[in-house]
């Protein structure tokens, strides 16, 4: 799923970002060498960063 459509961000690249170190939107920008666009997406992104900084809990086998 694209994230930011400006820059062409899909979530798992946001994942990736965080496993290397990012924390924030412009974390993620820099990580990718991209530029803030219209913004539009600041708080999709940070919702992104923060799912894959606390990924749900898995569901137990049965
Ligand atoms: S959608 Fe991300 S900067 Fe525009």
């Amino acid at each position: 799923m694209v994230v930011c459509i400006c820059n062409r961000l899909s979530e798992l690249m946001i994942s990736q970002a965080v496993a290397n170190g990012a924390r924030t939107p412009d974390d993620v920008f820099r990580r990718y060498h991209k530029r803030r666009g219209c913004s539009s997406c600041t708080v999709r992104l940070a919702e992104a960063i923060d799912r894959a900084l606390n990924p749900p809990p898995s569901t137990p086998a049965e």
